[in-house]
């Protein structure tokens, strides 16, 4: 097994709800609730989960752009709540992000270059000449070309302008990339290029991806291993064959059911979950009221997530029983 790079321990975020004035009914979003994974050095880990069951804040987290309520979160071995602002300036320069939209998270008012050289004028790395040769060659890694570099974002295409946030990510020689939805917002046609792309640059560049998702058919072919997240809560985690042949907890069953598959003689029956997921409950199993399966021990208690096959945990009372 290779190293870990990086190490997420028991990690909250409670954001506070506004529900009327007095302080003792302050209530919380539990965006996320004691969360723990590992991400190996090379591999790409994906994150999924529906809307609002808190894969952004985990990412942003990591990324020390959120504090986390609780927990701890280690790169290298090293307590990133620990750095000061300084030292967290360098580490930003080895986690980097891609966002959903490439869009917005591109400034339409500065060109390319601009874009792309800030990311080094922050870190201090090389001179106006030497900036200007890694823009124009990190923008043909990504397929593009080095004229590009003088053009606007509002030039390009979704796709164009997602190999630039790419683009942009690489710029400080990264070591992991943090990709938040980075295909959700493009053409289907496209989406499998910029993945692609972003598998062939892991190998190429050495880098270890946490790839964010909606659901399990994004993440199939670029992921190692595979998270599944529910309300706050990391429900299941595995190896993808482990997860993809045989998921264990009830809500990656629903997720994965819900994958259409390419071959039509083969029929999988869809999972069709009621609810949604403000199907929330003070105490037991956040999958409750939305599990075919639930029983008593599941209002109880929480469920612990367990080890339950080599790499394989899962985060269900009832597993071993509703096999
Ligand atoms: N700054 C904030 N203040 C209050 N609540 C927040 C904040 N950010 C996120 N939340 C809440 O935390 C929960 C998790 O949000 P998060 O954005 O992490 O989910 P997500 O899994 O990334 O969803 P999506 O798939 O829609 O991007 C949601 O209920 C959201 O409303
Ligand atoms: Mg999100």
């Amino acid at each position: 097994m290779s190293n870990v790079l990086l190490k997420v321990n028991k990690i909250k975020k409670y954001f506070p709800k506004k529900t009327g004035s007095l302080k003792k009914n302050m209530s919380y979003v539990k965006a996320v609730d004691d969360v723990s994974f590992e991400v190996f050095e090379g591999e790409t880990l994906g994150i999924v989960g529906e809307s609002g069951c808190g894969k952004s804040t985990t990412g942003r987290m990591i990324m020390r752009l959120l504090e986390p309520t609780d927990g701890s979160i280690l790169f290298e071995d090293v307590e990133l709540s620990s750095l000061s602002k300084t030292e967290m300036r360098k580490a930003r320069r080895d986690i980097q992000m891609v966002f959903q939209d490439p869009y917005a998270s591109l400034n339409p008012r500065h060109t390319v270059k601009k874009i792309l050289e800030e990311p080094l004028i922050v870190h201090g790395i090389g001179d106006k000449k030497e900036r200007q040769t890694r823009v124009e060659e990190y923008l043909e890694i990504v397929g593009l070309s080095a004229y590009h570099a003088q053009r606007y974002p509002h030039q390009f295409s979704g796709g164009q302008r997602q190999r630039i946030g790419i683009a942009r990510a690489l710029m400080t020689n990264p070591k992991l990339i943090i990709a938040d939805e980075p295909v959700s917002a493009l053409d289907v046609s496209i989406q499998a290029q910029v993945l692609n792309l972003m598998k062939r640059l892991q190998e190429d560049l050495k880098l270890t991806y946490i790839f964010i998702a909606h659901d399990l058919g994004v993440v199939r072919h670029i992921s190692d291993r595979v998270g599944v997240m529910y309300l706050g809560r990391l429900v299941e985690i595995a190896p993808s064959e482990s997860l993809y042949a045989e998921p264990l907890h009830p809500y990656s069953q629903a997720l994965l059911s819900a994958v259409p598959i390419p071959d039509p003689t083969y029929q999988r029956e869809q999972i069709m979950l009621t609810g949604d997921t403000s199907s929330s409950t003070e105490t037991g199993c956040t999958f409750q009221l939305r599990c075919p399966y639930a029983t008593t021990v599941c209002k109880m208690n929480v469920p612990e997530l367990v080890e339950v096959r080599p790499g394989h945990s899962v985060a269900c009372h009832l597993v071993g029983e509703q096999q």
